[in-house]
């Protein structure tokens, strides 16, 4: 929780110095995308403007988590001039929940106004089959601390933000003709966060499918409720990459969903440079 709300405004501030610095003068890019597994190529397909680890900017935290390698990137990716953030933090990793999305506040104040968040998600919906895609339209997590607790940021947003439409509905569509064009089967669903690191029981994914959520992962959500308290424009794809909890017969494994992740890297890495050239 923030208790310092100067402290923490001025690391804010700091940390987008230090990435305006690094652009030399380009214009700050609009567009922030998050890469979940399997979206690692991306990074080499776009034209780098720099290419800088975490641990360089200032106040910014070190990514933990497996497969999550922590540099944040421009440059221009399918025509648009981009951030990319390779590696996220996840609340799992045990970070307090305001440094979690600090790269979100950093980010959205020098300029970016649109995010697009990617992930590694089990199906719930029985419909779904790994590896198939999900555009996020809403997601559960009334369960969960909220990114927001605390002081409230008035400079960024209200202190009882409306949460009708977290996921852009314009974007939504976008994606979808995306998909469809690329022969990419791209279903609308519900996402339901879980704290983790442990996976879900099958109880809970009983639950959680009775309370309308078609897939389920350990990210995204933070950053979608901090990133829409701060009115970006938010998009958030998942890949399935496994069936959740007690659908199919054996345990779920790290190595299954980094698997799937990785056979369907063509496929996200192509229908996100395709969302991302159309925006
Ligand atoms: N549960 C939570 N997170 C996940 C899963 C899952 O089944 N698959 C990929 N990330």
């Amino acid at each position: 929780m923030i208790d310092n709300k100067e402290e923490y405004f001025k690391s804010l501030k700091y940390a987008g110095n230090y990435i305006i610095s690094r652009l030399e003068g380009r214009k700050v890019p609009e567009i922030c995308l998050v890469l979940g597994s399997g979206l690692g190529p991306l990074t080499e397909v776009c034209d780098k403007y720099f290419s800088v680890p975490y641990s360089d900017i200032p106040d910014f935290p070190n990514s933990t988590a497996p497969g999550h390698a922590g540099t944040l990137i421009a440059g221009n990716l399918s025509g648009k001039d981009v951030f990319m953030m390779n590696g996220r933090f996840h609340y799992y990793e045990g970070y307090p929940i305001e440094t979690l999305v600090f790269y979100i506040r950093v980010l959205g104040l020098i300029g970016v106004n649109t995010l697009v968040l990617t992930n590694a998600a089990g199906g719930i919906n029985t419909e779904m089959t790994p590896p198939e895609f999900v555009a996020i339209t809403d997601h559960l997590s009334f369960y969960c601390e909220s990114v927001l607790r605390g002081q409230n940021l008035d400079e960024l947003g209200t202190r009882f933000p409306d949460q009708s439409c977290v996921y852009d509905r314009e974007l939504v569509t976008l994606l979808e003709d995306c998909a469809k064009d690329l022969g990419i089967k791209l279903s609308r669903g519900v996402y339901a966060y879980m704290k983790g690191p442990q996976y879900e029981t099958p109880a809970e994914i009983r639950a959680l499918r009775t309370l309308g959520a078609d897939c389920v992962g350990m990210s995204t959500v933070p950053e979608a409720v901090c990133a829409s308290h701060m009115g970006l424009r938010v998009a958030g794809i998942s890949c399935i990459t496994n069936m959740a909890a007690g659908i199919n017969a054996g345990p779920l494994s790290e190595k299954e969903v980094l698997d799937t992740a990785n056979a369907a890297s063509a496929q996200s890495c192509a229908l996100v440079k395709e969302f991302i050239k159309r925006m």
